[in-house]
């Protein structure tokens, strides 16, 4: 059985930087940046303009991830896309990228299979997870693996909103999980659920049980409350779970293969909130020079932030072979995960 392993990695971030200031200055909203550094660590995100896709970041990401594992694009056997933010209802975005690629371009299209993965803030891991297990059982050699968001759109950028929308940004990163014979690469992952707690942290944006499925006004057009539109939040919620599944599901990955804290090299936590990572690494007593953080400069990129983290930590040196890497994520579901990479 071969190994899967992350062969290469990219990323992507629109250009246009919006401090916490600017939420203040520019959108009006009653913040400030003391509020946010406190409790969170963001002091700045990305936002897309208009007319730019979830998939439009990816694509760069995946052009990076793809010639950085010096593959041709061709070689592609499968796209699996995470994001909460497609760029349409349906179909997925890894169909909208699979075109943009250019895979389906001539008489060496190759109509590869495109799976989207609606896990929010762990889809990157759920899409790692089934990327591992498609490469194990020896149906595929290389995945394009996505974690993209364009969040800008869809927060309420008004005081209304600031519990939530002070927190998320832009961006993309990209992943080529590829078949190895050599003794590396993913070792293990656990993933769960609680669906419990969806109502924790959800954006219903519709609701299919009801006829019709978005209210209308009186001249029959939709019309959409902003309760619908935006993501709701229980803060204090996410941010107990978030601590206790964390730990737990860590802890019982590296228990599965015998390991302990002291045999990892590098811890990469989900991107949600600078406090929730540093509470737990007091927590558990590691080091805090054994993470990697990118969370000041880009907010909570949800389905991106590993996959940029691990594109950021490779590009400046942090990430080497050989290094054993833990990665571990929570999110809205709530869902989480963890899984155990000799890089
Ligand atoms: C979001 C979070 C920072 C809020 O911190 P908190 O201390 O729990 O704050 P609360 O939501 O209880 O709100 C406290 C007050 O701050 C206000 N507030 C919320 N967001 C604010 C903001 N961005 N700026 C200023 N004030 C804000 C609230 O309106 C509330 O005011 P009130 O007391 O007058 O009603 C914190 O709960 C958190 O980080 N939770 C985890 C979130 C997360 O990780 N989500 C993604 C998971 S994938």
């Amino acid at each position: 059985m071969p190994n899967a392993y992350i062969s290469g990695t990219g990323y992507y971030v629109p250009p246009r930087r919006v401090t916490n200031d600017e939420l203040v200055t520019e959108y009006r909203i009653d913040t400030s940046n003391e509020w946010i550094v406190q409790r969170t660590g963001i002091e700045e995100r990305r936002f897309a303009d208009a007319g730019v896709s979830c998939s439009d970041l990816a694509l760069k990401a995946s052009e990076m991830a793809i010639r950085n594992a010096g593959i041709d694009k061709k070689a592609i056997e499968m796209i699996i896309f995470a994001t909460l933010s497609p760029d349409q209802h349906f179909p997925g975005s890894g169909c909208f990228l699979q075109e943009k690629l250019g895979l389906c371009d001539g008489d060496s299209a190759t109509f590869v299979p495109a799976l989207d993965i609606r896990n929010q803030c762990s889809g990157f891991l759920y899409g790692l997870a089934t990327a591992d297990s498609m490469i194990k059982s020896g149906a595929v050699k290389h995945v394009l693996l996505v974690g993209a968001e364009v969040h800008s759109a869809a927060i309420d950028l008004t005081t209304r909103g600031r519990n939530v929308s002070t927190l998320f940004g832009d961006g993309a990163g990209v992943v080529v999980v590829s078949a190895t014979d050599a003794d590396r690469g993913v070792r293990r992952w656990n993933l769960g659920a609680d669906g419990r707690n969806a109502d924790k942290l959800h954006m219903r944006i519709w609701d299919i049980s009801k006829r019709p499925y978005i209210p209308l006004d009186e001249s029959g057009n939709g019309c959409m409350l902003p309760e619908m539109m935006y993501p709701n939040m229980n803060g204090k919620a996410v941010f107990k779970h978030a601590v206790e599944r964390m730990i737990s599901v860590l802890l019982k990955t590296l228990g599965d293969v015998n390991q302990s804290l002291n045999d990892v090299d590098l811890f990469l936590f989900h991107q949600a909130n600078l406090r929730i990572n540093q509470f737990i690494q007091q927590q558990l007593g590691v080091p805090e020079e054994k993470f990697f953080h990118n969370i000041q400069r880009y907010g909570n990129t949800t389905a991106g932030t590993i996959p940029i983290l691990l594109a950021e930590a490779e590009e400046n040196g942090r990430l080497k072979p050989g290094m054993k890497v833990a990665i571990v994520v929570f999110g809205s579901g709530f869902t989480w995960g963890c899984a155990l990479i000799d890089w």
